[in-house]
Order: C-alpha cells, then structure tokens, then sequence
C-alpha cells in the first residue's frame, strides 16, 4: 500500500474526499519516499489536519493523533507509570515481599534488598503508553499527527525534535526503546509561534493557505455535490472577497461548505441581500465581523456578479 507517483496521491486523496493541489501531492509523495516529517503551516481551517486524516486513510494506516496544548509534556505525550496498577500488585504480592526483606539487619539493608526486584515493577506491564510511544511501538506504521505543535511549550518543541530524529525513546527504569515501524510524521502549526529553525530543517515544509476559487469550489463539490454551478461559482467569490476584508475572523473552508450547505438546504438558486443577510451567520463567527460585512453586501454582489444581475 503506497503511493506510485504524485499524480497517484491526488487521485487516491480525492477519492478520499480531499482536493490537494500539485505542491501538497509533491510533499506527500516525497515525505513517504525519504521518511521525513512534514511541517504544516497555514492559517486555521485550510486543511492541514484533514490531510494526514485523508493519507492516512489512502495509505490505510492507523491514525494516532497527539494535539497539543501548552502544558502538554512527555509523560501525557510519551508514555506514563501505571501507578495504580504497581500499587494493586504490590499488594497483592505482599507476602513475598515481606519475605523478601524478613531477614534484612536494618532499614537500609531492607531497602536494598527491595531496589534488587525493582524491574519487577518497572516493566513494560506497567507503562501505559501514549500517542507518540503507540506510534513507534505499532507493528503496522502509522499515521503520526502532531496537531497544533505551535501550542505546545518550546521545552515540548525540544523534546519533539529529539524523538523525530531516530524515533528511539529512552525510558530510564528500563532502557532504549527502539522503533518497530517509522511513522509518517505530520506536524500542523496555526502560527501562533514560530517553529525553531532546527524543527524546520528536519521537517519537510508545507505552508497551506487558502484555496484558489478553482480549487475551493472542487472542494466544496465534493460535500455538497448536488450544488448549483453558478450558485457556487458566485458564492466563492463573495467568499474570497470577504477574506480581504478587515476581519477578526477570516471565514475559512468549513465555512464556504457550510454556506453551501445552509443554502442548498433553503433552495436558494442565486445570492440575493436577502439570502446573504439570512445565511451570513455561518460564515462570520464575531458579531464585529457580521457588522462590517452587512455593510457590505449590497457591493460583494455587485462586485461578483452572479448567473441574473440582481
Ligand atoms: N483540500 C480539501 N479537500 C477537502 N476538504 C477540505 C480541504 N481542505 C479543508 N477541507 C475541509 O475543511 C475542514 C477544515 O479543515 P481542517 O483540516 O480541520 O483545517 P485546519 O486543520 O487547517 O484548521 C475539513 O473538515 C474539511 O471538511
Ligand atoms: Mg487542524
């Protein structure tokens, strides 16, 4: 299961559902073919996290999604002691333990003794893996999604790119854990801080903004297929005209199909003030933005015109 050439990864991502354009097939293609890491960059909403979703489903692999957050570090990330557990068998086994130390001549000798069966509970029985571990453990490779990396702590940052070098992880109690399978990495960032140079080099680097119309209209084909042509063509370009406007918020592609949606739904055949009026509360998430763009309206449609002036 793979990919043949680039050509090959956009026509399996589209039966995927997900319209790539020449620059992400290239990227795909070439991730998988050198094993690196991909770096997504891009504002909210353009795709990044539903393209590993949709290589991973061509690719019919396993996705283990790690979303990031500040705060998160290895033990949510890597793995953890299953505490509880070492507990509960601890107590289970406490006679053999007093037998263990019934002889000891001291505290510390008791103590010594105990640290001798140490790797009894420091073992694989007792690590509860998380995303990244269950990634280089997996016997099948895996999709890996790093999502929104640039939440994470630049200490996290540190860690990751450790990991991305050679996938081993060393675990103190018990030693280096090699990888079984390497992973296709994917890594998405919103831009809220920048990336380090050192995460960029060893990532291959894609930045994903918003779609060409020709490309958002396939995209919006694809969820809402039984939509209007003209219908679509038109409500595109409002769509890209509204994302220069001097918004908090640019509506991104979730929106453009939820507007299709929304207008699809009440059969509405053209744009009109009415229906834009009605339906803009889709696509605008601040009541500032709605404000600005209700201004508006009337000269978006002049300046799109759509299937009858109207
Ligand atoms: N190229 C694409 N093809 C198909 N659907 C897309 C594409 N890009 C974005 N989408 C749609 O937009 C939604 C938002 O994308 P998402 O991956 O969550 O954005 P991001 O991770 O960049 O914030 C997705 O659920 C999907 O429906
Ligand atoms: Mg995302």
């Amino acid at each position: 299961m793979g990919f043949e050439t680039v050509e090959d990864v956009l026509n399996q991502l589209e039966s995927a559902q997900y319209i790539a354009s020449d620059e992400m097939a290239t990227v795909v293609f070439l991730a998988l073919a050198t094993q690196k890491p991909v770096l997504v960059e891009g504002p909210a909403g353009v795709g990044k996290t539903q393209l590993a979703k949709a290589v991973a489903l061509c690719l019919n692999r396993r996705l283990i999604r790690l979303q990031c957050y500040e705060g998160l570090d290895e033990a949510k990330a890597l793995y953890e002691w299953e505490y509880a557990k070492q507990l509960l068998y601890t107590q289970m086994v406490k006679d053999r333990i007093n037998s263990v130390i019934k002889d000891a001549p001291s505290l510390a000798k008791a103590v010594e003794k105990i640290a001798a069966q140490e790797d009894a509970f420091f073992s694989d029985r007792f690590i509860q893996p998380r995303p990244l571990l269950k990634a280089i453990l997996s016997p099948d490779p895996v999709v890996l999604l790093i999502d929104e990396v640039d939440k994470s702590d630049p200490e996290f940052e540190a860690f990751l790119l450790e990991l991305l070098s050679d996938f081993s992880v060393t675990i103190p109690e018990i030693g280096t854990r090699k990888p079984v399978t390497i992973p296709l990495v994917f890594l998405t960032s919103n831009n809220y801080r920048d990336m380090s140079d050192a995460l960029k080099r060893r990532c291959i680097h894609l930045y994903i903004d918003y779609p060409p119309p020709e490309r958002e209209m396939e995209i919006v084909r694809t969820r809402v297929p039984g939509i209007e042509k003209k219908l679509l063509e038109r409500l595109v370009k409002v769509m890209h005209r509204i994302r220069d406007m001097d918004l908090k918020k640019k509506p991104c592609i979730s929106e453009t199909i939820d507007w299709a949606r929304a207008l699809a739904a009440l059969e509405v055949k053209d744009l009109t003030p009415r229906t834009v009026d009605q339906t803009l509360n889709l696509v605008l998430k601040y009541q500032s933005d709605l404000i600005l763009i209700r201004q508006h309206i009337a000269e978006l449609l002049t300046a799109c015109p759509g299937p009858e002036p109207c």
